[in-house]
């Protein structure tokens, strides 16, 4: 069926709880205000650092969670750091204690230290994974198993086309957002029975993370943080899709997929490196490429060929 056929017109969150990291502004503050408007309770979380993780304040999420309050909606803020998880459980702990549930979790809250790789030092590609990656496993963790009991469940990753696709100087955040890809991929398939869904964002806007990397104002000015977060509110209503990488910027909005082309069979005998360059040609052919449902598909898939071969 289509994906999206079903959907009713109109999409509430008035009986939900969201939890959105990193929501002292850009991108989160966004998804919050979003939420909020058409009804969820929400957890403004931030740190309130700098874009390279230094630092922390409380005003940015206050400052959001006033905005939404004047807007006649429901939050509380909170400061965990993504990366402590036992801030993070008593931040889900104030949310149940609050409104009695968790239903959607963003995991936004990102950070950047840009550096080719020759330059760049452990510390940092450790830091950045440990934010991206790690912090959306910690709060992913922290709702996981309320999510089971609930039956219900929707979670947003936050990827980036520099992970999808690479971006110069951006070796540690690129395999952190992928990372969160990966994490996405067998949380679906664990969270299924339990109405869990877990879907990514791939999102494009000018926030304080771009600012200098997009220049021309005119551009900036496309890129809003909404039409962003119009994309993340379609990933994680009642009727969201599942496994989903949506890409979202200024206003347009696209699926990723990572496909796998059916490829070729070698018997025993021809399994040389020079057999397989020999036949390149037919391995990347895209006819017949497909989106595995999970891992275990591709063993099928040459298993099923082998077979075939021995017929
Ligand atoms: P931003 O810098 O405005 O927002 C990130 C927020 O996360 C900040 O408010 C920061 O205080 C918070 N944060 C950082 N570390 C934290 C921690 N340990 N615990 C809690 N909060 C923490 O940047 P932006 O652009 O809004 O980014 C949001 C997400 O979107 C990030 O995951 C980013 O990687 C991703 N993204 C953004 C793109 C863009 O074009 N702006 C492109 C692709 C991905």
């Amino acid at each position: 069926m289509r994906q999206g056929a079903g959907v009713k017109m109109s999409i509430s969150f008035s009986d939900r709880v969201a939890i959105v990291t990193g929501a002292g502004g850009g991108l989160g503050r966004a998804h919050a205000l979003a939420l909020a408007s058409r009804g969820a309770r929400v957890v403004v979380n931030d740190l309130g650092g700098a874009r390279d993780g230094t630092g922390q304040s409380s005003e940015a999420a206050q400052a959001v969670v006033q905005e939404i309050i004047d807007a006649g909606g429901e939050a509380i803020a909170n400061g965990a750091n993504v990366t402590q998880p036992e801030e993070v459980e008593a931040m889900v702990a104030s949310a149940v204690e609050r409104w009695g549930r968790v239903d959607i979790l963003i995991n936004n809250a990102g950070i950047l230290r840009d550096k080719t790789f020759a330059k760049m030092t452990l510390d940092d590609f450790r830091l950045v994974l440990d934010v991206h990656l790690m912090g959306s496993v910690i709060c992913t963790k922290a709702v996981w198993e309320l999510m089971r009991q609930q039956a219900y469940g929707r979670i947003v990753m936050t990827t980036s086309s520099s992970g999808l696709y690479g971006n110069f100087g951006q070796s540690n955040y690129g395999a952190a957002k992928m990372g969160l890809v990966g994490l996405m991929n067998t949380l679906v398939l664990e969270g299924k029975k339990y109405d869990i869904r877990v879907n990514t964002l791939a999102p494009t806007a000018a926030t304080r993370m771009t600012e200098d990397i997009i220049p021309d104002p005119k551009l900036l000015e496309l890129l809003t943080p909404e039409s962003v977060a119009t994309g993340c509110l379609a990933l994680c209503h009642d009727e969201a899709p599942n496994r989903t990488i949506l890409c979202a910027g200024a206003g347009g909005y696209a699926v990723s997929r990572i496909l796998e082309t059916d490829g070729i069979y070698l018997p025993s005998a021809q399994q040389s490196p020079e057999a397989v360059i020999k036949h390149w040609d037919a391995i990347v052919d895209p006819d017949g490429q497909k989106e595995l449902a999970f891992g275990g598909k591709q063993t099928e898939k040459f298993l099923t060929k082998a077979a075939a071969a021995k017929k």
